[in-house]
């Protein structure tokens, strides 16, 4: 089969002349006679500090990619910083993955090497390789190793929300709070927590996407790149036997991600991004999977937010493989990966090193620990909650609604000491889903009133169309679908009503019900939620909901990597 990028570069007419011409700048002319031409798709960005030490590992991925017969070629696509991105990261995730897909696509490559690492970086680039259908592997760029404050080590993201929650208690001084500022990021690399960025490294390898044992090391961490070096010379054993994303993400590759996700206690934010990888790749995938598949599956990894440790204990202990190898028998073993053998192959070897923090089978941390997907009258499309970050005397629980029409609501009356809000009230906020912000930011994990923090209140049922940063706990319910400015019944609670969370029935109902709720006016939209141009104007319009994955609705599916006209 001619290689793709023959297709500019082969031949003796003008235009094989201008694509070859452009790109020599040294090259040899060898390196145009039919070689894999390697694009390394890579998010380094300054403005995504976790991304910041990409192109050192882009470094060792072309050293493997030259040393395999390859040309490798470094491509920058769009960054995003989870924790820089106004109004939120989320509302870009699809841009970068249409951006990234076009560039992949519209460019003379064989295939391509996809380097990512804060939250959204590893769904845009999944999204976009599934989307192009080239041969792809991920490097995932890997967790900060664990910084320590007065003694302690500092989980990221998961101790800012306990820590400035003890502020707003009272129990914690503004000055030590800043102190423990310039600790938390020790090194180059991702949040060291279970959150999104270290799950979603962890679902890339679940998938079969990266090289086998490569999820968590950390960034800097020299095993990273000799990993990174093996990927340039993986990618190029894959375009000589086709093996592409369309070959390797099967729904057994999906369903092994799901088992993965409950296992390690890993994000909420991994339901959307898998559910959109899905659509990309075009396996069918539900929500009810995630909670028909992970619900059963015990939680075994102890790290925050969830549990104790953090990623480069993870990491010490056994790391993904060894997780994976203790929930072997709810694996589809034969799952294909990008190095062309079955996920299961060499399962059994891989041992767990440090049995505190990543449990044995026999002694896991919770029996039944998945992401649980609700339904009933305020979330007819569904919603999610992570039992294993929740208190389980919430688990069951039923609470007078108070109400917030926007995120900037529930925040101006959060100190106020009237507000009508005790313990067993149930915090209801709409208007955060990915029309409604639009982006569907993380503020599900709505912090406390004052009043009951002060009285030691530490958590309560929240609910909301939102999603909620993979660091943060509690017991909220969140992806509430439809959201209410799609015109979901969230629109139509008011405060006073009464939610019954049931978990275990898997139940989110409102009272009143029926005619009388639907009979209700529903609550306006922001003002936010009509942009008048521009990228925000494409995602409203086009958005998808959360149990759709919040894709755009143009983009899910294929549309292969074949270009059918020529640039001049
Ligand atoms: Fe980048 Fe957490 S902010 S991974
Ligand atoms: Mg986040």
């Amino acid at each position: 089969m001619t290689p793709r990028s023959q297709h500019w570069y082969a031949g003796t007419d003008r235009n094989a002349f201008i694509h070859r011409a452009w790109m020599r700048r040294g090259l040899p002319s060898d390196a145009f006679d039919g070689r894999p031409h390697i694009a390394i798709a890579n998010t380094a960005s300054d403005l995504s500090p976790c991304n910041s030490h990409l192109g050192e590992v882009a470094a060792s991925v072309k050293a493997g990619v030259w040393e395999a017969g390859g040309v490798p070629l470094e491509l920058p696509v769009p960054s995003l910083g989870e924790t820089q991105l106004r109004p939120t990261a989320m509302l870009f995730r699809n841009l970068a993955a249409m951006a990234a897909e076009e560039m992949i696509r519209a460019n003379p490559v064989d295939g391509v090497v996809l380097l990512g690492g804060c939250d959204k970086t590893i769904p845009a680039l999944l999204m976009a390789a599934a989307s192009v259908d080239l041969p792809a592997i991920v490097v995932p760029g890997g967790p900060m190793l664990t910084g320590h404050f007065r003694g302690a080590p500092l989980g990221c993201g998961t101790d800012v929300w306990r820590l400035s929650e003890e502020v707003r208690a009272g129990t914690l001084s503004q000055e030590r709070f800043l102190e423990a500022e310039s600790s938390m990021i020790r090194s180059r690399g991702h949040c060291n927590t279970m959150g999104t960025a270290s799950t979603m490294a962890c679902m890339a390898e679940a998938l079969g996407m990266t090289l086998p044992g490569v999820a968590g090391i950390p960034a800097p961490d020299s095993r990273l790149l000799e990993r990174a070096h093996q990927a340039g010379r993986t990618i190029i054993e894959m375009v000589a036997s086709d093996r592409r994303p369309g070959t390797v993400l099967t729904r057994g590759s999906f369903l092994n991600a799901i088992v993965a996700l409950a296992a390690i206690g890993g994000s909420t934010n991994a339901v959307v991004h898998l559910l959109a990888i899905a659509g990309r790749a075009g396996v069918p995938l539900t929500l009810d999977d995630f909670d028909q598949t992970g619900a059963k599956v015990p939680l075994l990894v102890d790290l925050q937010p969830a549990g104790a440790h953090l990623m480069e204990d993870f990491h010490r202990a056994g790391g993904l493989r060894a997780v994976l190898n203790e929930v072997a028998d709810l694996l589809d073993g034969s799952a294909p990966t990008v190095t062309g053998r079955p996920i299961g192959e060499g399962l059994a070897d891989a041992e767990i090193q440090d049995d505190t923090v990543i449990r044995r089978r026999t002694a896991p941390l919770q029996e039944e620990a998945g992401i649980a997907v609700l339904r009933g009258n305020l979330c007819p499309d569904g919603a999610v909650i992570k039992p294993a970050a929740a208190s389980p005397s919430l688990l069951r629980h039923r609470g007078r609604a108070v109400v917030f029409d926007s995120i900037e609501d529930l925040r101006a009356a959060l100190d106020d000491p009237d507000l009508d809000v005790d313990e067993d009230s149930v915090l209801v906020l709409r208007g955060c889903g990915p029309k409604g912000y639009p982006g569907m930011p993380e503020v599900g994990n709505m912090p406390l009133p004052a009043k009951l923090l002060a009285r030691g209140v530490r958590d309560m049922v929240r609910i909301s169309d939102a999603r909620m940063s993979g660091t943060a706990y509690g017991t909220v319910v969140l992806h509430t679908a439809p959201e209410s400015a799609a015109g979901g019944p969230l629109a139509r609670v008011r405060t006073g009503d009464m939610i019954v969370l049931d978990v275990a029935a898997r139940r989110l109902d409102v009272e009143p019900a029926g005619d009388e709720l639907a009979a209700r006016e529903p609550a306006p939209s922001s003002a936010h939620a009509a942009p008048v141009r521009g990228w925000e104007r494409l995602y409203v319009d086009h958005v998808l909901q959360a149990d759709q994955g919040a894709d755009l609705d143009f983009l899910t599916g294929s549309s292969g990597s074949e270009v059918r006209r020529e640039s001049h």
